[in-house]
């Protein structure tokens, strides 16, 4: 099968991409990905523009370091043109090789800012946002939206419109309305009206954990598609896709080498965090996703939750995942 994707000038050999996912996509998330998985990129959590302007670079290091060797998207989040062009800037001197704003986060404190999907209702907005990106890089640029999912809101077509006559170099179109929670199905109808509606990719993204999920996602026209949830505690997850849809079966690593994985991140972000405690803290929120294959799963977790240091988790780890 070809899974190739074609972005502005660049053709990436896998159409498959780990996207953002906020208090877990930073670096040492994404080298495990990058080693493992090998998308065509990965997405840093959602930065607030305003912060890349006013906070020095060194103290941003959680949300800007770059893994050496891989393809990085930047996201941005901004309501303001000016903000986002000189915050395009600063990512792209920094060594950004795509850029893309947050259109989609539902979170009220990042509505309440009119960013996230609260851009949504503003199309004339997102079209000097776009712009205001384009001036600022060579690099590809995109937006990562939710959909109208025939809500009131009505917003896909104005949305499309905007994208197309500003010259984003491709979207991603997570298949929820910004209220709906992931209880709801994703709408796969949403995702193919922006496939018909546009001429630049279209990336797919909403429930996509197996090679059954990633068929559905492709049957959309999608011409390619980003893992969120399903990518944490499993890095080797899009090679595991593209093995199966190549009809091949893929190896799943042991849940010993699930465990010393684990144990790779938490030494990752204690050095990026420079704070054993920060590490431990990050590392509680996704214990559930190692977890996910172990026998005893909720007791681990429940367990870790209590977890204080490096010395508790690795001993925890040891004797859970066998
Ligand atoms: C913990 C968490 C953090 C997220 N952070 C971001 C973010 O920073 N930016 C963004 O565009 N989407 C974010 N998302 C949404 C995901 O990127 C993705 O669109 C969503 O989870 C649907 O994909 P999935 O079903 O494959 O997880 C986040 C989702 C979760 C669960």
């Amino acid at each position: 099968m070809d899974f190739s994707i074609k972005i502005k000038d660049t053709v990436f050999p896998c159409n498959i991409v780990q996207g953002p996912l906020a208090g877990v996509s930073c670096a040492p998330f994404r080298a495990l990905t990058l080693a493992w998985g090998n998308p065509a990129f990965s997405y840093t959590e959602m930065i607030s523009c305003y912060t890349l302007i006013n906070v020095s670079l060194k103290r941003q290091q959680r949300y800007i370091q770059k893994v050496p060797g891989e393809t990085l998207c930047f996201q941005l989040s901004a309501n303001s043109p000016k903000e986002l062009g000189l915050a395009t800037k600063i990512v792209t001197d920094y060594g950004a090789d795509l850029v893309d704003l947050n259109c989609g986060c539902p979170v009220k404190k990042i509505r309440s800012k009119k960013t996230g999907s609260f851009l949504l209702s503003e199309p004339g907005k997102i079209y000097e946002l776009i712009i205001a990106m384009k001036n600022n890089t060579n690099c590809p640029v995109s937006i990562k939206i939710r959909v109208d999912a025939k809500s009131d809101d009505h917003f896909n077509q104005d949305i499309a419109n905007a994208v197309s006559d500003a010259g984003a170099d491709f979207i991603t179109v997570h298949g929820r309305h910004w209220t709906q929670g992931y209880d709801v199905n994703c709408s796969y109808d949403d995702i193919q009206f922006f496939v018909n509606a546009l001429k630049i990719p279209v990336i797919g993204n909403g429930d996509v954990a197996c090679v059954n999920s990633l068929r559905r996602m492709l049957a959309t026209g999608c011409a390619g598609v980003m893992i969120g949830r399903a990518g944490v505690g499993q890095p080797w997850l899009i090679q595991q896709l593209i093995s199966e849809m190549n009809g091949t079966p893929y190896s799943i690593p042991s849940n010993k080498i699930i465990g010393e994985l684990f144990i790779e991140h938490i030494l990752g972000l204690c050095d990026l965090l420079e704070s054993e405690k920060f590490a431990i803290m990050q590392a509680r929120t996704f214990a559930k996703y190692y977890a996910r294959r172990i026998v005893k799963n909720h007791e681990f977790c429940l367990a870790f939750h209590q977890c204080e240091s490096v010395a508790i988790a690795k001993e925890l780890i040891d004797h859970y995942f066998y």
